[in-house]
């Protein structure tokens, strides 16, 4: 019998597997520059390099490097190279040809692949491939960069704040690892809210995986499953689990509001507004207006994810506005966090600007 039953290998939570699996090749190459750049590796690095990257160092080359050691345990699975394999028949199916365009030959040259690949031949290619292996075959450079300034951009941000707030919540959190790999005191908590089949999956890989990289983060972790729209039981939920909503909080939304309509944006800053009282910050992460245009680039399975976007703004501060997040509003697109990390002489453009991450306090 057939089900409409989503899991992590279908519907929007297999995006949180896409982003950990680049996450993956981001941080292996982490870790090459770092062997390159000191011919050693920190102790707290040693873990990792022995037990993951000396047996699998597939890299992606990006401008930025990050650093998620639990990336790995979820992008190597089955599951994961299952999602590649079915984007694959579906562009099989829908878009045959779709190879033979410039854009393609070129990334198929740089990974070393025959220039007249043909869908079929990706499949078979995939299939007697790792599945790290098979990430860095379908995820295009420019999304590997936009994933590494988003990750970069996200990670400083929480550190320069670690002290001020001990109530960090993440929505739509998927296979964010920030509450076990950064520095957070005994007195903080991390808040992660997102669909059950995506904490099912994250809780059973995470169980093995800290028994090989131990966490360095002291915080109490809550996952509390639900659905973020259309219903306040996650507001409940948090409340019962501990939140006090008259302590300041930092809020993040990473990779989740393109996933949702402005209307229910609207209602969902609102919820986060009513809980959340003044130096409370927020933190947005949305697609600008134009992305149709400029992400195309991306990823081979890019046409998958595009058809779930549902939203977009050429003016993401009106989201913090309208909810009453009105100081300091800053918003970053990828060529300002480009330059805040890279020589601002740099004429390198990284990666085109099709996201924008927007920060205001309460
Ligand atoms: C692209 S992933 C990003 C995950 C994570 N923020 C990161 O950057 O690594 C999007 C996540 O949002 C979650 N999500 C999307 N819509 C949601 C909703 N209505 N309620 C709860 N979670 C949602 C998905 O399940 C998925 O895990």
């Amino acid at each position: 019998m057939k089900t409409n039953k989503t899991t992590i290998i279908s519907g929007v939570p297999r995006t949180s597997i896409m982003v950990a699996a680049v996450r993956t090749l981001i941080t292996n190459f982490f870790i090459k520059e770092q062997l390159e750049k000191e011919q050693r590796l920190e102790a707290h690095l040693l873990p990792y390099y022995e037990n993951i990257y000396k047996k699998e160092n597939v890299v992606a080359k990006t401008k930025l490097s990050v650093y998620d050691p639990y990336a790995f345990f979820f992008s190597s699975t089955e599951e994961s190279k299952t999602i590649i394999l079915n984007s694959l028949d579906k562009i099989a199916e829908s878009c045959p040809k779709v190879f033979e365009t410039q854009m393609f030959k070129d990334h198929f040259s740089d990974c070393g692949l025959p220039e007249d690949l043909t869908v079929d031949g990706m499949i078979n290619i995939i299939k007697d491939s790792s599945p790290l292996k098979a990430w860095s075959l379908v995820s295009f450079n420019n999304f590997n960069n936009h994933m590494a300034l988003r990750t970069k951009f996200i990670d400083d941000y929480v550190l320069s704040n670690i002290d001020k707030y001990q109530q960090f919540v993440i929505l739509g959190a998927g296979l964010d690892t920030r509450a076990l790999r950064m520095p957070f005191s005994n007195s903080t908590t991390v808040w992660e809210i997102d669909f059950p089949e995506t904490f099912e999956y994250k809780e059973t890989i995470l169980k093995e995986a800290v028994k090989i990289i131990p966490p360095i983060s002291q915080a109490r972790n809550i996952h509390i499953s639900g659905n973020l729209i259309g219903n306040n039981e996650w507001i409940t939920k948090l409340e019962e689990s501990g939140f006090n909503k008259n302590k300041p909080t930092l809020w993040i939304l990473e990779g989740l509001l393109m996933y949702i309509s402005n209307e229910d944006i609207e209602i969902l800053m609102n919820q986060i507004s009513s809980i959340s009282p003044t130096d409370s910050t927020l933190l947005i992460q949305t697609l600008s207006g134009d992305y149709k245009d400029r992400s195309k680039a991306q990823t081979l399975l890019s046409s998958s994810v595009r058809d779930s976007f549902k939203s977009s703004s050429n003016n993401p501060e009106q989201y913090l506005i309208k909810c009453g997040f009105t100081k300091e509003i800053k918003t970053f697109d990828e060529h300002d966090i480009e330059k805040l990390y890279l020589s601002p002489q740099s004429t390198d453009v990284v990666c085109k600007a099709f996201s924008q991450l927007t920060n205001g306090y309460k």
